[in-house]
């Protein structure tokens, strides 16, 4: 038991490898931060090379059939590896972390049992003491947890990894989803809603700005349903908040993602008009522009509702660019519904946007419903909302040459002698180096596009 624990301490020649892969949202690249400042506090430092590896961590996604799918071809390559390195005398762990992780448990082990470890994304707090387990030979399989668990566990990040990883920074603020869309297994993979503690977040908030981080993003899986006891005793909704995380000194920019249209309150809103450090920029949403999917899927709102939402968020705000995802071929859709979507995405005009064929998800409703649409249908419906909506993208980019606008340098140019900054509306711009240094502010001249990215020079 002794020499065990011993072997087990950190406190070894050459220090523990992990290699984190990260599938999926910008919530699971948030997570895996947060796992790798776990393991850098039990020894272990990152590696890029998956041979170096002595632990491998998937963050994995569960949100559609083929991303979850995608675990299992790389656990079949991890399979060989560990083998190789177990004829070498070398020791790798395997672990699964993330939604597959949540929603298919001890089935992962069944299904792959090079796996060693299955950790879902409520319970990181206790990856240490899992992996110490793993390392005995034990197979272990975390997904139970108490919902108040995730957030009072979470440790401000230390400066200096802070520091390393750049001047924009996610934090998430609420997690889970109380929706229940039709389609989607974020409310059984994540959970109920549950909101980070003003307090909490106005700690990390200062570190990152403390760090060298200007630009902050604000996660939740509906992160617009974050509520809070707020610093004068009220209560606070994300409009609040904002204003709150705009007092910071440091903090330049700040985003956030993804939200619900019901969950657009008056505050929020209030906040793209008033707050200059709010970006001009939604991701908002709609999925289907026809009322009868829209209903079927459990979104409770209709095409009109979301038009006049939209519309009181330009008021507000007139440069706000809109962002959107949309699923084709729930079941059931018609033609006629799927003309619905076409009609929604003229009438708003999106700036970017994320569409999907509907996937069947295991344990949802959506996944019992007769009328599945055929997979050619599918093929063909996103094909022709892709072509609107890349339109539409490359319309909105286009409109920026010739325009004076402010961007925040982020980091070196894949090209000698050149930075890239990122204008208000998300879009990165290539600019001189000479323009300004990482983290600082600058306004330039747009003075051409790419297919993704702006070119700016000097005023
Ligand atoms: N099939 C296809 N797309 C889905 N999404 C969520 N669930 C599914 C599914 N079952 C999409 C939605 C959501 C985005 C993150 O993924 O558009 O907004
Ligand atoms: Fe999924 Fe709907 Fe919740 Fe978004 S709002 S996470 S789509 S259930």
């Amino acid at each position: 038991m002794t020499t065990e624990l011993l072997q087990d301490k950190p406190a070894q020649a050459t220090p523990r490898k992990v290699f984190l892969k990260t599938y999926g949202c910008q919530m699971n690249v948030y997570d895996s931060q947060r796992m790798g400042d776990a393991l850098a506090s039990e020894g272990y430092v990152q590696t890029e090379t998956v041979e170096d590896a002595d632990l491998v961590l998937l963050n994995t996604c569960h949100i559609r059939e083929k991303a979850a799918e995608k675990v299992y071809s790389e656990l079949g390559r991890l399979r060989k590896l560990k083998q190789e390195k177990s004829e070498a005398g070398r020791e790798l762990l395997i672990g699964v972390a993330g939604c597959v992780a949540q929603a298919e448990g001890k089935e992962i082990i069944r299904r792959a049992p090079v796996v060693d470890l299955v950790i879902g994304p409520q319970t990181y707090h206790r990856l240490p003491r899992a992996l110490e387990q793993a390392r005995r030979g034990i197979k272990i399989v975390e997904t139970e947890y108490a919902i108040e668990d995730k957030f009072e566990h979470l440790p401000v990040p230390d400066k200096k990894a802070v520091r390393a990883r750049g001047v924009t920074a996610f934090l998430t603020v609420q997690e889970g989803c109380d929706k229940f869309c039709t389609f989607c297994v974020v409310p059984y993979t994540r959970g109920s809603e549950i909101s980070r503690s003003v307090k909490q977040i106005v700690a990390e908030a200062t570190r990152l700005a403390e760090g060298g981080v200007r630009e902050i993003t604000l996660l939740g899986q509906n992160v617009n349903a974050w509520h809070g006891e707020g610093i004068d005793g009220r209560s606070w909704g994300l409009g609040e908040l904002l204003f709150r995380l705009a007092e910071i000194p440091g903090i330049a920019r700040l985003r956030y993602t993804t939200s619900h249209p019901r969950d657009m309150d008056d505050a929020l809103i209030a906040a793209h008009r008033d707050l200059d450090v709010l970006m001009p920029y939604l991701h908002l949403p709609v999925q289907s522009g026809s009322d009868r999917i829209l209903k079927a899927m459990n979104r409770k709102h209709s095409h009109d509702d979301y038009l006049r939402l939209i519309e009181r968020i330009r008021n507000a705000r007139s440069d706000i660019a809109i962002s959107g995802d949309f699923i084709v071929g729930f079941p059931g859709e018609t033609d006629g519904d799927f003309e619905e979507t076409m009609r929604i995405v003229r009438e708003v005009g999106y700036a970017q946007a994320f569409s999907f064929k509907y996937s069947q998800r295991p344990g949802t409703p959506g996944a019992e419903l007769g009328a599945q649409i055929a997979e050619d249908i599918k093929d063909e419906r996103l094909q022709r909302l892709q072509a609107l909506l890349v339109e539409q993208q490359q319309d909105f980019t286009h409109s920026m040459i010739g325009r004076e606008i402010e961007l925040l340098i982020e980091k070196p140019g894949r090209q000698a002698g050149q930075k890239v900054g990122r204008s208000p509306w998300l879009q990165p711009v290539i600019v001189d180096e000479k323009l300004g240094d990482i983290g600082e502010m600058t306004r330039v001249r747009i003075s051409g596009a790419g297919f993704n990215s702006l070119f700016g020079e000097a005023i």
